[in-house]
Protein backbone atom coordinates (compact mmCIF):
# COMPACT_ATOMS: atom_id res chain seq x y z
CA UNK A 1 0.00 0.00 0.00
CA UNK A 2 1.33 3.75 -0.58
CA UNK A 3 -0.32 6.33 1.83
CA UNK A 4 -0.21 10.13 1.41
CA UNK A 5 0.06 12.32 4.23
CA UNK A 6 -0.65 15.98 3.60
CA UNK A 7 0.80 18.63 6.48
CA UNK A 8 4.19 19.21 7.74
CA UNK A 9 4.18 19.72 11.42
CA UNK A 10 5.35 17.60 14.24
CA UNK A 11 1.99 15.71 14.29
CA UNK A 12 2.16 14.96 10.02
CA UNK A 13 5.99 13.31 11.38
CA UNK A 14 4.11 11.30 13.98
CA UNK A 15 0.94 9.92 11.28
CA UNK A 16 3.43 9.45 8.79
CA UNK A 17 6.24 7.43 10.68
CA UNK A 18 3.31 5.14 12.61
CA UNK A 19 1.80 4.66 8.73
CA UNK A 20 5.16 3.40 7.86
CA UNK A 21 5.15 0.71 10.64
CA UNK A 22 2.67 -1.50 8.78
CA UNK A 23 4.58 -4.22 7.07
CA UNK A 24 1.65 -3.86 4.31
CA UNK A 25 2.88 -0.61 3.20
CA UNK A 26 5.68 0.29 1.55
CA UNK A 27 5.93 3.92 0.95
CA UNK A 28 4.57 6.91 2.51
CA UNK A 29 4.50 10.12 0.75
CA UNK A 30 4.57 13.72 2.71
CA UNK A 31 3.38 16.55 1.35
CA UNK A 32 4.66 19.03 1.93
CA UNK A 33 6.96 17.26 5.15
CA UNK A 34 9.93 18.41 7.03
CA UNK A 35 13.44 17.10 7.45
CA UNK A 36 12.07 14.34 9.63
CA UNK A 37 10.12 12.99 7.02
CA UNK A 38 12.63 13.42 4.75
CA UNK A 39 15.41 11.41 6.34
CA UNK A 40 12.49 8.64 7.83
CA UNK A 41 13.22 5.13 6.60
CA UNK A 42 9.82 4.38 3.57
CA UNK A 43 9.07 8.08 3.72
CA UNK A 44 9.38 10.22 1.01
CA UNK A 45 8.57 14.49 0.80
CA UNK A 46 6.79 15.74 -1.84
CA UNK A 47 6.48 19.46 -3.14
CA UNK A 48 2.69 20.04 -4.33
CA UNK A 49 1.07 23.06 -2.91
CA UNK A 50 -1.47 21.96 -0.72
CA UNK A 51 -4.35 24.04 -2.11
CA UNK A 52 -3.63 22.48 -5.36
CA UNK A 53 -6.32 19.98 -4.89
CA UNK A 54 -5.84 18.92 -9.08
CA UNK A 55 -2.40 18.33 -8.63
CA UNK A 56 -3.16 16.35 -5.21
CA UNK A 57 -5.45 14.01 -7.23
CA UNK A 58 -2.92 13.77 -10.01
CA UNK A 59 -0.25 12.33 -7.45
CA UNK A 60 -2.59 10.35 -6.32
CA UNK A 61 -3.55 8.80 -9.31
CA UNK A 62 0.05 8.62 -10.52
CA UNK A 63 1.17 6.85 -7.82
CA UNK A 64 -1.50 4.83 -6.90
CA UNK A 65 -2.02 6.08 -3.42
CA UNK A 66 -4.50 3.81 -1.28
CA UNK A 67 -4.89 6.14 1.79
CA UNK A 68 -4.68 9.83 1.60
CA UNK A 69 -4.59 11.07 5.83
CA UNK A 70 -5.00 14.90 6.20
CA UNK A 71 -3.13 16.24 9.19
CA UNK A 72 -3.60 19.81 9.48
CA UNK A 73 -7.45 22.25 9.78
CA UNK A 74 -6.51 24.06 6.85
CA UNK A 75 -7.08 21.89 4.06
CA UNK A 76 -9.99 20.89 5.46
CA UNK A 77 -12.07 23.44 6.29
CA UNK A 78 -10.89 24.28 2.72
CA UNK A 79 -12.62 21.34 1.33
CA UNK A 80 -9.64 19.21 0.19
CA UNK A 81 -11.09 15.82 1.64
CA UNK A 82 -14.60 16.51 -0.17
CA UNK A 83 -12.50 17.06 -3.23
CA UNK A 84 -10.68 13.96 -3.12
CA UNK A 85 -13.47 11.90 -1.70
CA UNK A 86 -15.42 13.20 -5.10
CA UNK A 87 -12.68 11.58 -6.82
CA UNK A 88 -12.92 7.77 -5.73
CA UNK A 89 -9.73 8.41 -3.51
CA UNK A 90 -9.97 7.16 0.09
CA UNK A 91 -9.58 9.85 2.44
CA UNK A 92 -9.65 10.25 5.72
CA UNK A 93 -10.61 13.30 6.93
CA UNK A 94 -13.91 15.22 7.74
CA UNK A 95 -16.10 17.23 4.70
CA UNK A 96 -15.63 21.33 4.69
CA UNK A 97 -19.37 21.58 6.35
CA UNK A 98 -18.08 19.24 9.36
CA UNK A 99 -14.64 20.83 9.76
CA UNK A 100 -17.08 24.36 10.67
CA UNK A 101 -17.03 22.51 13.93
CA UNK A 102 -13.06 23.59 14.17
CA UNK A 103 -13.24 26.44 11.27
CA UNK A 104 -15.65 28.80 12.74
CA UNK A 105 -16.33 29.40 17.10
CA UNK A 106 -19.65 30.80 15.94
CA UNK A 107 -20.99 27.64 14.15
CA UNK A 108 -19.60 25.58 17.00
CA UNK A 109 -20.99 27.49 19.68
CA UNK A 110 -24.52 27.42 17.93
CA UNK A 111 -24.21 23.92 17.43
CA UNK A 112 -23.32 22.89 21.32
CA UNK A 113 -26.50 24.99 21.77
CA UNK A 114 -28.63 23.47 19.62
CA UNK A 115 -27.63 20.03 19.95
CA UNK A 116 -27.57 20.27 24.01
CA UNK A 117 -23.63 19.61 24.57
CA UNK A 118 -22.27 21.34 27.64
CA UNK A 119 -20.57 24.67 26.94
CA UNK A 120 -19.49 27.79 28.11
CA UNK A 121 -22.12 30.66 28.53
CA UNK A 122 -21.58 32.85 25.28
CA UNK A 123 -22.58 35.62 22.82
CA UNK A 124 -21.83 36.57 19.32
CA UNK A 125 -20.35 39.87 17.34
CA UNK A 126 -20.25 41.07 13.94
CA UNK A 127 -18.95 44.81 15.20
CA UNK A 128 -17.16 46.38 17.61
CA UNK A 129 -20.38 48.70 19.12
CA UNK A 130 -21.99 45.65 20.16
CA UNK A 131 -19.39 43.90 21.43
CA UNK A 132 -18.12 47.07 23.32
CA UNK A 133 -21.79 47.18 25.30
CA UNK A 134 -21.89 43.53 25.61
CA UNK A 135 -18.77 44.03 27.36
CA UNK A 136 -20.40 46.41 30.37
CA UNK A 137 -22.80 43.21 31.66
CA UNK A 138 -20.43 40.64 31.85
CA UNK A 139 -18.25 39.44 34.93
CA UNK A 140 -14.39 39.18 34.38
CA UNK A 141 -12.08 37.31 33.68
CA UNK A 142 -13.74 36.84 30.10
CA UNK A 143 -12.72 34.95 27.23
CA UNK A 144 -12.75 36.70 23.30
CA UNK A 145 -12.20 34.91 20.68
CA UNK A 146 -11.77 35.26 16.77
CA UNK A 147 -14.45 33.23 15.04
CA UNK A 148 -11.98 31.65 12.19
CA UNK A 149 -8.91 29.69 12.30
CA UNK A 150 -5.92 31.40 13.83
CA UNK A 151 -2.74 28.54 14.50
CA UNK A 152 -4.53 28.52 18.34
CA UNK A 153 -4.05 32.06 19.00
CA UNK A 154 -7.26 33.70 18.54
CA UNK A 155 -8.09 33.03 21.84
CA UNK A 156 -7.30 35.97 24.26
CA UNK A 157 -8.31 35.65 28.13
CA UNK A 158 -9.24 39.00 29.81
CA UNK A 159 -8.99 39.75 33.16
CA UNK A 160 -10.58 42.92 33.21
CA UNK A 161 -13.34 45.38 30.94
CA UNK A 162 -9.95 47.28 30.16
CA UNK A 163 -8.07 44.08 28.64
CA UNK A 164 -11.26 42.72 26.87
CA UNK A 165 -11.87 46.09 25.34
CA UNK A 166 -8.33 46.43 23.84
CA UNK A 167 -8.64 42.87 22.15
CA UNK A 168 -12.20 44.12 20.75
CA UNK A 169 -9.80 47.03 19.48
CA UNK A 170 -7.22 44.84 18.19
CA UNK A 171 -9.41 42.61 16.94
CA UNK A 172 -12.25 44.71 14.70
CA UNK A 173 -9.85 47.73 14.31
CA UNK A 174 -6.15 46.46 14.00
CA UNK A 175 -7.43 43.37 12.27
CA UNK A 176 -5.17 41.25 14.23
CA UNK A 177 -6.73 38.07 13.02
CA UNK A 178 -7.53 39.48 9.58
CA UNK A 179 -10.63 37.61 8.02
CA UNK A 180 -10.64 35.20 10.91
CA UNK A 181 -11.36 38.20 13.00
CA UNK A 182 -14.31 39.46 11.27
CA UNK A 183 -16.87 38.39 13.53
CA UNK A 184 -16.18 36.84 17.16
CA UNK A 185 -17.29 34.95 20.20
CA UNK A 186 -17.21 36.25 24.07
CA UNK A 187 -17.51 33.74 26.32
CA UNK A 188 -17.66 32.97 30.08
CA UNK A 189 -14.39 32.05 31.81
CA UNK A 190 -14.41 28.43 32.66
CA UNK A 191 -12.21 27.54 35.70
CA UNK A 192 -10.90 23.62 35.88
CA UNK A 193 -8.38 21.12 34.05
CA UNK A 194 -7.94 20.74 30.50
CA UNK A 195 -7.70 17.36 28.68
CA UNK A 196 -7.80 16.62 25.02
CA UNK A 197 -10.33 13.34 24.04
CA UNK A 198 -9.43 12.53 20.71
CA UNK A 199 -11.35 10.00 19.01
CA UNK A 200 -11.44 8.03 15.27
CA UNK A 201 -15.01 9.04 13.97
CA UNK A 202 -17.12 7.85 11.35
CA UNK A 203 -20.88 8.88 11.11
CA UNK A 204 -22.49 7.25 14.12
CA UNK A 205 -19.31 5.20 15.69
CA UNK A 206 -16.28 5.93 17.14
CA UNK A 207 -12.79 4.60 18.88
CA UNK A 208 -11.47 6.71 21.45
CA UNK A 209 -8.22 7.25 21.10
CA UNK A 210 -5.67 7.80 24.15
CA UNK A 211 -6.60 10.39 26.63
CA UNK A 212 -3.72 12.92 26.63
CA UNK A 213 -3.31 16.44 28.02
CA UNK A 214 -1.59 19.16 26.19
CA UNK A 215 0.20 22.10 27.54
CA UNK A 216 -0.99 25.37 25.48
CA UNK A 217 0.88 28.41 27.25
CA UNK A 218 4.13 29.14 26.85
CA UNK A 219 5.59 29.53 30.16
CA UNK A 220 6.12 27.21 32.45
CA UNK A 221 3.63 26.90 35.38
CA UNK A 222 0.84 27.53 32.09
CA UNK A 223 1.28 31.57 31.89
CA UNK A 224 1.96 33.67 29.30
CA UNK A 225 0.79 33.52 26.10
CA UNK A 226 -1.43 30.41 24.33
CA UNK A 227 0.82 28.78 21.53
CA UNK A 228 -0.19 25.37 19.36
CA UNK A 229 1.02 23.56 22.14
CA UNK A 230 4.20 23.42 24.01
CA UNK A 231 4.21 19.43 24.75
CA UNK A 232 1.56 16.56 26.21
CA UNK A 233 1.55 13.65 27.83
CA UNK A 234 -0.49 10.70 27.24
CA UNK A 235 -2.94 8.98 29.22
CA UNK A 236 -4.20 12.01 30.99
CA UNK A 237 -5.34 10.68 34.87
CA UNK A 238 -7.76 13.75 34.56
CA UNK A 239 -9.82 11.57 32.41
CA UNK A 240 -10.87 8.87 34.59
CA UNK A 241 -13.31 6.23 33.67
CA UNK A 242 -16.26 7.94 34.98
CA UNK A 243 -15.84 11.07 33.17
CA UNK A 244 -13.99 9.29 30.12
CA UNK A 245 -17.77 8.06 30.00
CA UNK A 246 -19.34 10.92 30.31
CA UNK A 247 -17.52 12.66 27.64
CA UNK A 248 -19.00 9.85 25.41
CA UNK A 249 -22.33 10.33 26.36
CA UNK A 250 -22.56 14.01 26.88
CA UNK A 251 -20.15 15.36 24.27
CA UNK A 252 -18.94 12.94 21.74
CA UNK A 253 -22.25 10.75 20.82
CA UNK A 254 -24.44 14.06 20.56
CA UNK A 255 -21.91 15.86 18.34
CA UNK A 256 -22.30 13.18 16.13
CA UNK A 257 -26.04 12.45 15.82
CA UNK A 258 -26.32 16.38 15.54
CA UNK A 259 -23.70 15.94 12.49
CA UNK A 260 -25.63 13.57 10.73
CA UNK A 261 -28.99 15.83 11.32
CA UNK A 262 -27.45 18.22 10.13
CA UNK A 263 -26.59 16.20 6.92
CA UNK A 264 -23.19 16.18 7.40
CA UNK A 265 -21.52 12.81 9.00
CA UNK A 266 -18.09 13.40 10.52
CA UNK A 267 -14.91 11.08 9.39
CA UNK A 268 -12.09 11.34 11.06
CA UNK A 269 -10.48 12.40 13.82
CA UNK A 270 -12.25 14.64 15.79
CA UNK A 271 -11.21 16.72 19.04
CA UNK A 272 -12.54 17.82 21.86
CA UNK A 273 -10.92 20.04 24.21
CA UNK A 274 -12.69 19.42 27.56
CA UNK A 275 -12.68 21.56 30.92
CA UNK A 276 -13.40 19.41 33.72
CA UNK A 277 -14.37 21.20 37.32
CA UNK A 278 -15.27 18.96 39.74
CA UNK A 279 -16.39 15.97 37.44
CA UNK A 280 -18.14 18.51 35.37
CA UNK A 281 -17.38 19.00 31.72
CA UNK A 282 -17.91 21.76 29.42
CA UNK A 283 -16.77 21.56 25.87
CA UNK A 284 -13.90 24.76 25.16
CA UNK A 285 -13.34 24.26 21.63
CA UNK A 286 -13.82 21.16 19.03
CA UNK A 287 -10.62 20.29 16.10
CA UNK A 288 -11.50 18.60 13.13
CA UNK A 289 -8.06 16.62 13.10
CA UNK A 290 -5.48 15.33 15.53
CA UNK A 291 -3.88 17.53 18.24
CA UNK A 292 -0.66 18.56 17.93
CA UNK A 293 1.36 17.72 20.18
CA UNK A 294 -0.70 15.41 21.32
CA UNK A 295 -0.63 13.43 18.13
CA UNK A 296 3.32 12.68 19.10
CA UNK A 297 2.97 10.98 22.94
CA UNK A 298 -0.91 9.02 21.46
CA UNK A 299 1.12 7.93 18.29
CA UNK A 300 4.10 6.70 20.09
CA UNK A 301 1.77 4.46 22.88
CA UNK A 302 -0.31 2.94 19.31
CA UNK A 303 0.54 -0.87 18.98
CA UNK A 304 -2.23 -0.91 16.29
CA UNK A 305 -2.27 -0.12 12.88
CA UNK A 306 -2.73 3.49 12.18
CA UNK A 307 -3.82 2.73 8.49
CA UNK A 308 -5.61 0.21 9.38
CA UNK A 309 -8.00 1.72 11.59
CA UNK A 310 -8.01 5.26 9.04
CA UNK A 311 -9.12 2.19 6.14
CA UNK A 312 -11.61 0.62 8.63
CA UNK A 313 -13.50 4.80 9.51
CA UNK A 314 -13.99 4.94 5.53
CA UNK A 315 -15.15 1.62 5.12
CA UNK A 316 -17.42 1.96 7.75
CA UNK A 317 -16.18 -0.77 10.02
CA UNK A 318 -15.46 0.62 13.19
CA UNK A 319 -17.91 -1.15 15.04
CA UNK A 320 -15.86 -4.25 14.77
CA UNK A 321 -12.63 -2.31 15.64
CA UNK A 322 -10.05 -3.18 18.42
CA UNK A 323 -7.34 -0.77 19.62
CA UNK A 324 -4.46 -1.50 21.48
CA UNK A 325 -2.13 0.18 22.96
CA UNK A 326 0.61 0.40 25.24
CA UNK A 327 0.54 0.44 29.19
CA UNK A 328 3.41 2.55 28.83
CA UNK A 329 3.26 6.48 29.83
CA UNK A 330 4.55 9.01 27.04
CA UNK A 331 5.69 12.20 27.39
CA UNK A 332 6.48 14.94 24.38
CA UNK A 333 8.14 18.42 24.60
CA UNK A 334 8.33 20.72 22.12
CA UNK A 335 11.34 22.50 21.22
CA UNK A 336 10.82 26.04 20.13
CA UNK A 337 12.48 29.20 18.61
CA UNK A 338 13.08 31.99 20.41
CA UNK A 339 9.85 34.21 20.12
CA UNK A 340 7.77 31.98 19.61
CA UNK A 341 4.56 32.38 19.26
CA UNK A 342 4.80 35.78 18.48
CA UNK A 343 7.39 35.90 15.94
CA UNK A 344 10.89 33.62 15.49
CA UNK A 345 14.08 33.60 13.37
CA UNK A 346 14.52 30.85 10.81
CA UNK A 347 17.42 29.38 9.67
CA UNK A 348 19.04 28.26 12.34
CA UNK A 349 21.44 24.93 11.69
CA UNK A 350 20.64 22.25 14.02
CA UNK A 351 22.38 19.46 15.64
CA UNK A 352 21.47 16.25 16.67
CA UNK A 353 23.12 13.66 18.84
CA UNK A 354 21.65 10.17 17.93
CA UNK A 355 20.48 8.22 20.78
CA UNK A 356 19.49 4.51 20.79
CA UNK A 357 16.57 4.05 22.39
CA UNK A 358 13.67 2.36 21.30
CA UNK A 359 11.58 4.38 23.41
CA UNK A 360 12.80 7.09 21.86
CA UNK A 361 11.60 9.64 18.75
CA UNK A 362 12.67 12.97 18.06
CA UNK A 363 9.44 14.53 15.86
CA UNK A 364 10.43 17.07 13.57
CA UNK A 365 8.12 19.98 12.76
CA UNK A 366 9.43 23.42 11.53
CA UNK A 367 12.42 21.66 9.80
CA UNK A 368 13.71 21.65 6.68
CA UNK A 369 16.85 19.97 5.14
CA UNK A 370 19.04 21.55 2.70
CA UNK A 371 22.41 20.88 1.24
CA UNK A 372 22.08 17.75 3.58
CA UNK A 373 22.00 19.87 6.74
CA UNK A 374 18.60 20.30 9.24
CA UNK A 375 17.72 23.74 9.76
CA UNK A 376 14.97 25.73 11.26
CA UNK A 377 11.54 26.55 9.90
CA UNK A 378 9.14 27.55 11.96
CA UNK A 379 7.93 28.39 15.32
CA UNK A 380 7.97 24.59 16.87
CA UNK A 381 10.69 23.17 15.83
CA UNK A 382 10.86 19.41 17.30
CA UNK A 383 9.08 17.62 19.65
CA UNK A 384 11.18 15.34 21.98
CA UNK A 385 8.33 12.11 22.68
CA UNK A 386 9.18 8.94 24.94
CA UNK A 387 7.74 6.05 26.72
CA UNK A 388 8.36 5.42 30.18
CA UNK A 389 6.73 3.02 33.12
CA UNK A 390 5.52 6.10 34.06
CA UNK A 391 4.71 9.88 33.38
CA UNK A 392 7.74 10.72 35.78
CA UNK A 393 10.00 7.84 33.54
CA UNK A 394 8.93 8.94 30.25
CA UNK A 395 9.44 12.47 31.08
CA UNK A 396 12.89 12.22 32.28
CA UNK A 397 13.45 10.45 28.82
CA UNK A 398 11.96 13.05 27.26
CA UNK A 399 14.00 15.48 28.51
CA UNK A 400 17.22 13.12 27.97
CA UNK A 401 16.05 13.33 23.86
CA UNK A 402 15.65 17.59 24.47
CA UNK A 403 19.13 17.59 25.17
CA UNK A 404 20.30 15.95 22.29
CA UNK A 405 19.19 18.42 20.25
CA UNK A 406 20.62 21.92 20.04
CA UNK A 407 20.20 25.06 18.16
CA UNK A 408 20.39 28.59 18.12
CA UNK A 409 17.51 30.22 20.24
CA UNK A 410 15.69 26.88 20.90
CA UNK A 411 13.50 26.88 24.40
CA UNK A 412 11.18 24.66 25.82
CA UNK A 413 9.04 24.24 28.90
CA UNK A 414 10.88 22.40 31.66
CA UNK A 415 7.48 21.00 33.40
CA UNK A 416 5.95 18.97 30.52
CA UNK A 417 3.73 16.68 32.45
CA UNK A 418 3.90 17.98 35.87
CA UNK A 419 -0.02 18.15 36.20
CA UNK A 420 -0.05 14.32 35.38
CA UNK A 421 2.57 13.49 38.02
CA UNK A 422 1.25 15.81 40.93
P1 LIG B 1 -9.80 27.17 22.11
O1 LIG B 1 -9.07 27.39 20.82
O2 LIG B 1 -11.18 27.69 22.10
O3 LIG B 1 -9.67 25.83 22.69
O4 LIG B 1 -8.96 27.99 23.17
C1 LIG B 1 -7.58 27.76 23.36
C2 LIG B 1 -7.29 27.67 24.83
O5 LIG B 1 -7.74 28.85 25.50
C3 LIG B 1 -7.98 26.53 25.53
O6 LIG B 1 -7.29 25.35 25.39
C4 LIG B 1 -7.99 27.05 26.96
O7 LIG B 1 -6.73 26.86 27.58
C5 LIG B 1 -8.22 28.51 26.79
N1 LIG B 1 -9.67 28.79 26.83
C6 LIG B 1 -10.52 28.84 25.79
N2 LIG B 1 -11.77 29.09 26.19
C7 LIG B 1 -11.73 29.22 27.52
C8 LIG B 1 -12.70 29.48 28.52
N3 LIG B 1 -13.98 29.69 28.23
N4 LIG B 1 -12.30 29.52 29.81
C9 LIG B 1 -11.00 29.33 30.14
N5 LIG B 1 -10.03 29.09 29.24
C10 LIG B 1 -10.38 29.02 27.94
N1 LIG C 1 -2.56 21.02 20.84
C1 LIG C 1 -3.73 21.73 20.57
C2 LIG C 1 -4.17 21.65 19.19
O1 LIG C 1 -3.74 20.81 18.43
O2 LIG C 1 -5.00 22.46 18.82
Amino acid sequence: MQVLVIGSGGREHALAWKSAQDESVSKVFVCPGNAGTALENKLSNISININDFNAIENFCIEENIDLVIIGPEQPLVNGLADYLQSKQIKTFGPSQAAAQLEGSKTFSKNFFKKYGIPTAAYAAFDNYDAAREYLDTINYPTVVKADGLAAGKGVIICSSKEEAIGALESIFKDQAFGEAGSSIVIEDFLYGEEASFIAVVSKDKMVPLATSQDHKAVGEGDIGLNTGGMGAYSPAPVVNDHIHQKIIDEVMKPTMKGLIAEESPYLGFLYAGIMINNGELKVLEFNCRFGDPEAQPILLRLKSSLVELCLAAIDDQLEAYEINWTDKHACGVVIASKGYPESHSSNHQVAIKQLNDVDMKLFHAGTKLENNKILTSGGRVFCATALGNNLKDAQTKAYNLVNSVSFNGSFYRKDIGYKGIK
